[in-house]
């Protein structure tokens, strides 16, 4: 079976985790939970890095500390994973979905700028110097308070066009940075344009600590306040006095530990998926129908899980299968979720869709080997007959 993206574990994990069994510093107090932070927040150039259990978890935070209230609107991506959309409900906030562009893949920018532009109307409120200016919805007349970019597959949009869509607007940028360590849009890294940015370490992610997130920040209030949020919102070191409700999110030191020992190999892993990346589209250009995924000249992409697009998505997923080449097809668009039927989603021709029918994900492991990509794309290229 060759899998379809599997954690390298091949450095220090053993002995930083042996080091914390060692010392018993096995849960959420303990160097390597500071040390790996600060290590994700500087590889993404942001001043602070707050570790969370998971990358949801770092979303929730970034919504409360983003002052969503329940009610209020925050803008995302039709095309995403369901962990975006119940970061935002778990405030109590509801979802506006945006459709995909159809080159990219990325919230499509025009139909987000139209839809601002034509179903939202300017309200000032508060009293004094506590005054809050929010763009509300002609629908519902509730506030839109933010965009949640996702930078999907590890790829990146327009950043400069959507900081600016976001400040006409008065909108927060909270970035879904989950799926790029190691992406870059003009030299400058994902999750460091928004007011927050969260990465995810889950067990498919370029670097993994099993199940973990880092939320990143240039705002040392925020970042103190996001610490204090993931940590219960205890109040003093020795008693247990807390000042409001908090969550026990904080990742543990044996987590952290190993992804210490992975971001030090994470220069090595970006070039092995950059390698990949490029076999994968030299080899499968021109191959039937195959269709990639466009990337701006401007955007330096980690390359996290190559997915091209083909009529024949549902054939070919279940020929891979068959040949132990584990191959995933694409998220159902969030629009077409039980839960989320009722949302708005604002779209022209629904590309959201066809993406679905047509995205397939192959293997993309960063330990993946040159002998198991050449068994991929033969495979590939047989199914096609080329
Ligand atoms: C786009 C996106 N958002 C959010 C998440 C949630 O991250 P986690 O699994 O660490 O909670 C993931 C990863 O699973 C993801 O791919």
């Amino acid at each position: 079976m060759i899998p379809l993206s599997v954690p390298q574990i091949g450095g220090n994990e053993w002995k930083y985790v042996k080091d914390c069994l060692d010392t018993g510093w096995i849960s959420s107090v303990g160097s390597y939970v500071s040390q790996f932070e600060q290590m994700v927040a500087d590889f993404a150039g942001c001043r602070y890095g707050v570790a969370c259990m998971n990358g949801t978890a770092g979303l929730h935070i970034a919504q409360i500390l983003s002052d969503i209230q329940p009610g209020d609107h925050v803008i995302v991506p039709n095309i995403t994973f369901i962990a975006t959309l119940n970061a935002i409900t778990y405030t109590g906030a509801e979802p506006i979905l945006i459709d995909a562009d159809p080159n990219n893949w990325q919230m499509d920018l025009d139909i987000l700028e139209d839809f601002l532009d034509k179903n939202t109307y300017l309200v000032e409120s508060g009293i004094g110097d506590r005054v809050s200016i929010n763009y509300h919805s002609i629908l519902t007349h509730r506030p839109i308070k933010a965009i949640m970019p996702v930078h999907v597959l590890g790829n990146v949009g327009d950043m400069d066009r959507l900081m600016s869509i976001a400040t006409k607007y008065h909108l927060t940028i909270i970035e879904d940075s989950t799926e790029s360590l190691g992406s870059y849009y003009k030299g400058k890294h994902t999750g460091s344009f928004g007011q927050f940015g969260v990465f995810s370490f889950n067990g498919n992610k370029i670097i993994s600590t099993g199940g973990g997130g880092v939320i990143v920040t240039d705002d040392e209030d925020l970042a103190r306040k996001a610490k204090h949020l993931t940590t219960q919102a205890k109040a003093s070191s020795i008693e247990y006095i807390h000042d409001e409700i908090g969550y026990n999110y904080r990742l543990v030191n044996i987590l952290a530990a190993v992804g210490v020992a992975q971001m030090e190999q994470f220069p090595q892993f970006l070039e092995n998926k950059h390698r990949m990346d490029k076999f994968y589209r030299t080899e499968l250009e021109g191959v039937g129908d195959i269709a990639f995924q466009k990337v701006r000249p401007d955007v330096d992409p980690n390359c996290w899980l190559f997915t091209f697009k083909t009529a024949r998505m549902r054939d070919l997923l279940d020929y891979l299968n068959k040949k132990e080449i584990f191959s995933r097809p694409f998220w159902m668009p969030m629009n077409q979720l039980r839960m989320f039927k009722k949302l708005l989603y604002v779209n022209k021709e629904d590309h959201s869709t066809k993406l679905y029918e047509s995205c397939i994900s192959i293997p993309s492991s960063v330990g993946i080997t040159l002998e198991q990509q050449e068994t991929v794309v033969k495979e590939i290229k047989h199914f096609f007959g080329s």
